[in-house]
């Protein structure tokens, strides 16, 4: 059986063993007779599955008690709406680090509904940094600060949080359940699910209850997060196989060992990718600066358009998927997420390593 090297942004690689557990159970589920896709949301069945999947999630990132797990939908994009539908207002400020793409899609969508001020510090660095600290002026007065934890396009993220008194929110879609994070220093983490935590469909909202008492309630049902934590996620049908899914690469994090196993699996995939680049500087140029180097997503350049292309065509020959930077930024990009085979970062590795070799 042919499993490729799957370096796709998201979605991206599942564990091989979720996708054999999943097949497995996939026509009988239990001795149900149908499929999770077939079960009622309201049977007991599924409902089980649900607070497995919320728990392994509690459990993995030492979610405290004062806070509430959403499963919602609409990706990380609506969340860029329902956040500041939720805590902003005309006449107040929120404040945006923006940190690539992201970030500004996120900053973009809360000019719709009050005042957004802008800390630009990585902006003018060309997106290959993150600030060391946090803009004063544009924190001053702000109803809450929103980082994106890990930037995709551009390969950088946060090594360490910033603290400050205004509620922080981070969106931590490509980074989520990669290492530990406090989750106490913030009022409210979004993800969605298509890089780590399983396939796309199933956003998770993890938000502070009593910031869930201060969310405006002036705005469509279904964009209140106080109906989802009240209906503890089913207020609606939710997305039940993904969510099925997810408890499933939970339970997979939990047997690699947790959150320390899985963080120094991923230091040691990306080391061997950054190793390369480090190695031969005047053939791989990284785009972010050592201190802002991601994890997830190494993104790097070679000296011409043309040196790029031919690069890519190599890998894709060799059979490794998804090189290809972001349309916006170019070059290469060689995403690393849980899932990804240490095997898989390696055998990239060598490749890099060997047509360095040949380029001499
Ligand atoms: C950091 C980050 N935020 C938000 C999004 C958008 O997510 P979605 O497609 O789930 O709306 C992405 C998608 O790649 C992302 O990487």
């Amino acid at each position: 059986m042919g499993r490729a090297h799957n370096f796709n942004a998201g979605p991206s690689a599942l564990p091989l063993e979720v996708l054999r557990r999943a097949q497995a159970e996939l026509i009988d589920y239990q001795g149900t007779g149908m499929s999770v896709m077939e079960l009622s949301h309201r049977s007991e069945t599924y409902e089980a599955i649900h607070r497995s999947a919320q728990d392994r999630l509690r459990r993995l990132l030492g979610v405290p008690d004062n806070y509430r797990v959403l499963f919602l939908q609409g990706g990380a994009s609506l969340q860029f709406a329902m956040l500041p539908m939720n805590y902003l207002s005309r006449d107040a400020a929120a404040a945006y680090v923006l940190t690539g793409s992201w970030s500004e899609k996120a900053a973009q969508e809360a000019r719709r509904f009050g005042r957004v001020q802008l800390d630009s510090q990585a902006k003018e660095d060309g997106y290959k940094t993150i600030p060391e600290m946090l803009d004063g002026e544009a924190l001053a007065g702000a109803s809450y600060v929103h980082i994106t934890s890990n930037n995709t396009i551009y390969g950088t993220q946060w090594h360490a949080f910033p603290t400050t008194q205004i509620p922080l929110v981070a969106d931590m879609s490509s980074d989520i359940m990669s290492h530990e994070v406090d989750v106490e220093q913030f009022h409210m983490i979004y993800a969605g699910a298509q890089k780590n935590l399983g396939p796309s469909g199933v956003t998770v909202v993890i938000v502070r209850d009593e910031w869930l008492q201060q969310a405006n309630q002036d705005i469509p049902t279904m964009l209140q997060y106080g109906v989802h934590a009240k209906a503890d996620s089913l207020y609606n049908t939710p997305p039940t196989f993904a969510i099925y899914l997810m408890d499933l690469v939970l339970e997979w994090i939990e047997e690699q060992g947790g959150l320390t196993a899985i963080a120094s699996r991923n230091a040691e995939k990306s080391g061997l990718i950054y190793s390369v680049i480090d190695e031969y500087p005047d053939l791989f140029d990284g785009h972010a600066a050592k201190s802002a180097r991601s994890h997830m997503n190494v993104t790097f350049r070679l000296p011409s358009d043309e040196q790029s292309k031919e690069f890519l065509a190599q890998a894709k020959a060799l059979g490794f998927v998804g090189v290809k930077g972001h349309r916006s930024v170019g070059g290469c990009r060689v995403s690393l997420y849980n899932a990804v085979p240490v095997e898989s970062a390696a055998r990239f590795a060598e490749f890099m390593r060997d047509y360095a070799r040949k380029s001499r």
